[in-house]
């Protein structure tokens, strides 16, 4: 059985369930989500091996070859038809054009499970998805419960990664107008035990860890890579339960009455769903989603004991970042470009611009180490890289606004995280491109010779489609320097 077969036999059914990565019903075969390719704009939909099972990730991989790629839909797997889509402009505007937000790309957040590959929605800020146009889902102080499947290890204190249910207009209407797993390090409403991140449920103008609405003890910071987060309420009853979604079972971080908050009980839930933004579209947060689902009725703790225990069967386990020719770590390399007419500059630095360089060996020996970067595990991530400059050690390429600097590190997340870049083989076919880990859709290029991270095709100048794949591809060789 799947997790929604066991809502069901438990007597509180999904009324959506969404998952890139598998089969939410035992019997479901059907698509789990859409990607469009940036090659040819075309989509192709992503079906389970069997039914039941895993996504087909390699349909995917092959379908994706030498371009970007973009979820566009992630399908409800209910039959209730509540697609999550592109999120639209609310009280805050996406970056896309006429103020959508971003869509996540269908390559930053590969894993297995069982052994085979799929990818997750790795959702940078910008990132969001929504559904205004609900069938089933719970309204005004209706009981409902939802789980999600997250990465415990990607998060921010932005507002909000959220999944769950939130209001029709994309506005914030209210307290307790939303109810929404919440997953981060926000401090600005309530707060758990340690530094976070912590789940919390997001009831509109408050993420609440308890019945207080600061800190409540009892919500534990996570440290697992692999999370099931748990929300549930009904009139005047709400919990928030966690595991490890690769090990072991759930544990209850609070069961009680509503907050002690005007506003919250009765609640007033609207029944659209959301993903990865706040109520009203705040597109600061970040994080991963794997699966979930939202439930009509408040389930039972020993439902959602063996929905657990399905997600650890399941075995998630973490793959590779990266792919394409390997970069080896402490090693020190030079780029060079591919574009052709671009194809004597390499990746350098003049201060702290990052740009590109026509260099050879008869170059200056200053020059040559203006493009020679040592390889270093990545700050933000061990599994991809960052890249030293060879002539100012401890600094690093980051982006900042999207534009490459190069920048002495402050240790701060935010920089680690900004500094980290995970290599694939390069889009035109020569050698690497490296996107950044934060933003999965971006990746290094080069424009007018100043670098940057930049999607195949978007609103920023450096964003241009036109010759994007051979911009974002560059050889490398040992250092000049
Ligand atoms: O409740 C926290 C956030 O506050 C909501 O997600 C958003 O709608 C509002 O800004
Ligand atoms: O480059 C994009 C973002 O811009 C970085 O992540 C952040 O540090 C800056 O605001
Ligand atoms: O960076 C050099 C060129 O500038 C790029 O190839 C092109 O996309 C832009 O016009």
């Amino acid at each position: 059985a799947g997790p929604c077969d066991l809502y069901s036999s438990g007597g509180t059914p999904c009324v959506a369930a969404h998952s890139t990565t598998r089969a939410l019903y035992s019997a479901f075969s059907g698509s789990l989500y859409q990607v469009k390719r940036g090659s040819d704009n075309t989509t192709t939909s992503i079906a389970p091996l069997s039914a039941g099972g895993v996504a087909n990730g390699t349909a995917q991989d092959s379908f994706c070859t030498g371009t970007t790629c973009l979820i566009t839909i992630i399908y409800d797997q209910s039959g209730r038809g509540n697609h999550l889509t592109q999120a639209p402009p609310g009280g805050f505007q996406g970056p896309e054009a006429n103020g959508y937000d971003s869509l996540a790309s269908a390559t930053g957040a590969p894993v297995t499970l069982n052994g085979h590959k799929a990818y997750g929605v790795f959702i940078s800020p910008g990132t969001g998805y929504r559904n205004d146009k609900v069938s089933g889902t719970a309204t005004g102080d209706a009981a409902e419960g939802m789980y999600a499947v997250l990465d415990g290890t990607h998060y921010n204190g932005g507002c909000c990664f959220d999944y769950g249910n939130a209001e029709t207009n994309n506005l914030d209407t209210g307290n307790g107008h939303m109810e929404a797993i919440y997953f981060g390090d926000s401090t600005t409403w309530g707060t758990g035990s340690g530094s976070g991140p912590w789940l919390m449920a997001d009831l509109e103008n408050g993420l609440f860890s308890g019945v207080s609405p600061a800190n409540n003890p009892g919500d534990p910071s996570i440290t697992s890579r692999f999370f099931t987060a748990i929300v549930k309420g009904k009139p005047n009853q709400w919990a928030l339960r966690g595991a490890n979604a690769a090990s072991g079972s759930l544990s209850t971080y609070y069961s009680g009455v509503r907050p002690n908050k005007t506003g919250y009980n009765p609640m007033s839930k609207e029944g659209a769903i959301i993903l990865g933004i706040g109520g009203d579209n705040s597109v600061s947060a970040q994080g991963t989603f794997y699966e979930g689902v939202m439930t009509s009725g408040y389930p039972t703790d020993d439902t959602e004991n063996s929905v657990q225990a399905d997600i650890v069967a399941a075995k998630y386990a973490t793959t590779s970042l990266t792919s394409g020719p390997a970069l080896t770590v402490g090693s020190s390399i030079s780029l060079r470009a591919t574009t052709a007419g671009y194809t004597t500059r390499y990746l350098a630095h003049t201060g702290a611009t990052v740009n590109t360089q026509v260099v050879s060996s008869s170059s200056t020996t200053a020059l040559k180490q203006q493009a020679s970067w040592t390889v270093r595990t990545g700050l933000g991530n061990s599994a991809c890289y960052s890249f030293e400059s060879k002539d100012t050690p401890g600094s690093y390429i980051r982006h900042n606004n999207f534009v490459l600097v190069l920048n002495a590190s402050d240790s701060s997340k935010q920089f680690k995280e900004d500094a980290t870049f995970c290599s694939s083989a390069g889009m035109n076919g020569q050698g690497n491109s490296i996107r950044a880990w934060g933003y999965p859709t971006k990746h290094v290029r080069h424009y007018t010779n100043v670098s940057y991270i930049a999607t195949n095709g978007g609103l920023n100048t450096f964003d241009a489609a036109a010759s994007y794949n051979d911009d974002v591809s560059w050889v490398a060789s040992t250092s000049f320097a």
